[in-house]
Order: structure tokens, then sequence, then C-alpha cells
């Protein structure tokens, strides 16, 4: 999930080897979300070191407690240009250098996958939770009721023309099939508009999705509502083109939604190669059949917790900015990218303040959401337990689209709170990051990747925590 206003959004999809390199699509990118709450805060002083006289030296222990001015923001802001660049040092070139990624590379190699509801879900919190308070912080769980919904076996072969077995994963929250699968004929469409306009041919069929990638945000109400869409006109099952714009054969899941009122079918993706081929042979008025087999069902919601740790702030404990990835993922592939990626940050930052010695004006806050990919249940929770305190809530954050080189913030906001972020924050996190682009090319890997973003999104939380008056 992204902000709170995001919470309704479907997730991007998964694949199979979303911990492996090879199938990337071009396009990686971090992408960070950013939700400002609008606050006036008390103009004070800015960070609180604790220990290394070399980290004190550097911050601004004085500020202008008067001025209202941007001027003033951008001076205070611009006062932290050396914090900054002690953060990006030692994340970056510093003993922190490969933590994040090693802690990622242990954490999903000895968790694997974690779906909403599993035991390795449960696992996985344990291990975060003892993970972070060893290392000191101060970590608590809020728990959380979780869908619990299981695979099961599942399978998709093509019978005719020819027999063919299809490559597919059945989507979250899908009922199964009947033990001995649906067998029916096919009906190829490329939009809801042409389910709609061919309603009539699609009683007792599988209807086939073929809708060309647009982008994942427009294309993926294929997989949300695919099910239903086909299910109000007559379908016993969806076959729904994977929601990508690359594929080697690889099918992605992801979660769907079945409307109030219509009747419930099972619901599975394919590769964008079968969907392409099932097209072309009805186009060539071929009569295609297909075999689908889910043992997909949703048991009693689980317990569960959201993992919250964090650094109070001197000054303002009660006023937070909160940092976040989600430690649920779906079942297949490991979940390193989606988003253990996202969590392994979201603790680094925490980890790097913790070294550098730095206490922050106001509450840093990581929290690792669970059952993300079911909805944002948890993230949900969260939200509705802790509104009451919304106003306190300076800056939120999640990274949850990759963790690669960092390319973009994604900012929701007031205009005024998006003007102080491009004027004022970013450039001061620019100059520093500059001279990190020479160990990219020197030495780029997935590790190097991988600390970037770690590293920005530490500088980014520490202008959040630390500045006398971060949001308009
Ligand atoms: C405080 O801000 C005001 C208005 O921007 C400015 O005139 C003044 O010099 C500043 N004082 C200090 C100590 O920076
Ligand atoms: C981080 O990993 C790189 C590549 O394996 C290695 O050269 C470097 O020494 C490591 N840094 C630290 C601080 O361990
Ligand atoms: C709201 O904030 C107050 C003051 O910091 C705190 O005591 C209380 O526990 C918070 N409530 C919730 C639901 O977070
Ligand atoms: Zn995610």
């Amino acid at each position: 999930m992204g902000c709170y206003n995001h919470r309704y959004q479907l997730h991007k999809t998964t694949t199979n080897s979303n911990m492996s390199r090879a199938g990337r699509p071009p396009f990686l990118f971090l992408l960070l979300l950013l939700f400002m709450c609008l606050l006036m805060l008390s103009p004070l002083c800015g960070c609180h070191p604790q220990s290394p006289a070399s980290i004190r030296s550097t911050l601004r222990t004085e500020s202008n407690h008067t001025a209202r001015g941007g001027s003033t923001t951008a001076a205070e802001v611009a006062g932290y240009a050396d914090v900054a660049k002690q953060i990006i040092d030692l994340a970056v070139f510093g003993a922190a250098q490969n933590r994040s990624y090693t802690r990622l590379a242990r954490f999903t190699d000895t968790i694997g996958n974690r779906v909403s509801g599993s035991h390795s879900l449960e696992m996985a919190i344990k291990y975060m939770y003892n993970a972070m308070a060893q290392e000191g912080l101060d970590v608590h769980l809020e728990p959380v009721k979780i869908p619990h919904w299981v695979r099961g076996k599942e399978s998709a072969e093509m019978i005719a023309p020819r027999a063919e077995s299809l490559a597919m994963l059945g989507l979250g929250g899908s009922v199964g099939t009947p033990p001995e699968g649906i067998e029916a004929e096919v009906l190829v469409v490329q939009s809801f508009a042409e389910l709609k306009h061919r309603a009539s041919e699609a009683m007792a069929k599988i209807v086939v999705f073929n809708q060309p990638f647009v982008s994942y945000g427009e294309t993926v109400a294929y997989r949300a509502n695919g099910a239903s869409e086909a299910a109000k006109v007559g379908a016993v099952a969806t076959l729904i083109r994977s929601i990508t714009p690359f594929s080697i054969n690889s099918p992605h899941t992801g979660l769907q939604y079945y409307q109030d009122g219509v009747k419930r079918i099972p619901s599975a993706c394919i590769t964008v190669e079968d969907a392409e081929l099932m097209w072309r042979m009805a186009q060539k008025g071929q009569r295609i059949v297909v075999r689908l087999t889910m043992a997909a069902k949703t048991l009693p919601d689980a317990d569960s917790f959201n993992t919250v740790a964090e650094i109070r702030g001197w000054q303002h404990p009660e006023q937070v900015v909160l940092l976040s990835g989600h430690l649920d993922s779906w079942d297949v592939g490991q979940g390193a990218m989606d988003d253990g990626g996202g969590v392994m940050i979201s603790w680094e930052v925490l980890s790097l303040i913790k070294d550098l010695g730095l206490r922050p004006r106001r509450t840093l806050r990581t929290v690792l959401w669970t059952a993300e990919e079911q909805g944002g249940v948890g993230a949900r929770q969260y939200y509705d337990q802790h509104k009451v305190n919304m106003s306190n809530f300076d800056l939120v954050m999640e990274s949850d689209l990759g963790t690669f080189t960092p390319l973009a913030l994604q900012f929701t906001g007031s205009d005024a709170a998006q003007k102080k972020w491009s004027n004022f924050w970013l450039p001061l996190i620019r100059p520093n990051w500059r001279h990190t682009e020479k160990g990219q090319t020197s030495h780029r890997g997935c590790r190097q990747e991988y600390q970037e973003p770690a590293c920005m999104w530490q500088t980014v939380d520490i202008f959040g925590s630390t500045t006398a008056k971060v949001i308009p």
C-alpha cells in the first residue's frame, strides 16, 4: 500500500522469480510514496546528537525561532547538508555499506515467501521483531485479523485445438474449481467493451482476457474485476493475461475482487504468450478448449500483527515520521522485491540513525505492514486505530515498487508542501547523491543498487524528523 488514500488499490503483481535479476523489466525504479499530513510545527532547533563529536559539530544547534518564510526553511534544511553527507557516506561507502542487502538476503533466504495467514508470515514477524529488538530498538506488535487464502494445487491445460500445458497462477482470493476441474470452450476478448459486445457468446465458457498492457494502474482492472465481469455474462471461469509489459512465460499473481451479488467463479492469470496464442487461434476461427483445476480456498481469518519499531523524538515524541514496507508477500518467489526491500530499507533508516548517534526531534517510526497484498489490511487497521492522532503524523512513506537505484519520489500532499520538497529538501540530497554515481559505474551490482535507496530513504527521513518546520 502507499498512503492511506491508496489503500483500496490493488497491488502490483508478483512473479515466481522476484528475487532473480533475470526477469526484471527495464524500468525498475524505486518509487517512494509520500503522504504528507498538514501540520504546523513549532519551530525549534535541529537534530539532537547523542554522541559522536564529529556528528555534533556538523549539526546546527541554533536556528531562527521567529521566521516563518521559505527562505528560513531553506537555510535550516541546508544546515543539514553535512548530516546528509554523513548518512550517505555511512550507508553507501562506510561500515553500513552492504548491511541492508545482507539483511534482505538473510531474511528472504530464511523465511521465503509469506502470504497472509501463513505460518511463514508469522515466522517473518517473529524474525523481524527479534532482529530489531536485538539491535536495541524500541519494538512492539499491534494485532490485526487478516485474510487466509490458500492456493492449493492448480493447473491449466489447453485441450483443443492441440494439447499444451499453460503456465498459470490462481489469483489471490479466488474460489477453486470442483476437484475434477472445469473443462470448457474458451472465448477470447481484448477488453471489457468487447466482452459486453459479445456477451451472448460467453455463456458456460472460460473467458480469456487478452487485454494489451497500457500501464499497471490502468490494466490491472482486468485482474481486479475480470472474474465478476465474466460471471455477469455467464462465464464459468476466467483466465487473465498477466499484468506486465514483459514476459518470459511468467504468470503473475495478485489480488482480485468479487463484486457483491455476482457469482464467484475461479480466476487465474496466464502468461502474455499464451493469451496471445489463444487470441491468434480464435482469430483463425479455431475452437479452443481449456481445463482449469484449482484447489484454492479461503479459511477463517488469522491472527497477525503490524510490526512497529521506533526511535522516539527527543522534543516532540508524540509527533511521528512514519516509514514503512510490507512484511507479507504473495506465496510465490521469495518476496524480496515485493516487499522485502521496502522492509529492509525502512529498518535500515533506524539502524543508521542509531549508528550515527543521532536522535531526531520527532519520533521516527518504522511500520512493517501485515496483509498488505490482501488490500492493505494491516495499514487500514493502523489508520483506523491511530487516526485520532493523525494530525501528529508529519510524513508517511512507503517503499513498495521495487528497491533499486532511486529515480523518483512520488508525492501526495498540499502544493505548499510539495514546493518545500522540491525547493529545499531534494536539492540537499542531490549534490550528495551525485558522488555515489561513481560507485555505481565502477562496481555496479545488486548491492550497490540496493544500498542507495536505503540511504535516500534515510536522508529523506532525517529531514522529516529533524527540521523544525517540515510541512507547511
Ligand atoms: C531570522 O529570520 C529573519 C527573517 O527571515 C531574518 O531577518 C533574521 O536575520 C533571522 N535571524 C537569524 C538569527 O537567522
Ligand atoms: C560490500 O560488498 C562489496 C562487494 O562484495 C565489497 O567489495 C565491500 O568490501 C563490502 N563492504 C563492506 C563494508 O563489507
Ligand atoms: C494518541 O496520542 C497520545 C499522545 O501522544 C497517546 O497517548 C495515545 O496513545 C495515542 N493514541 C493512539 C490510538 O495512538
Ligand atoms: Zn508490495
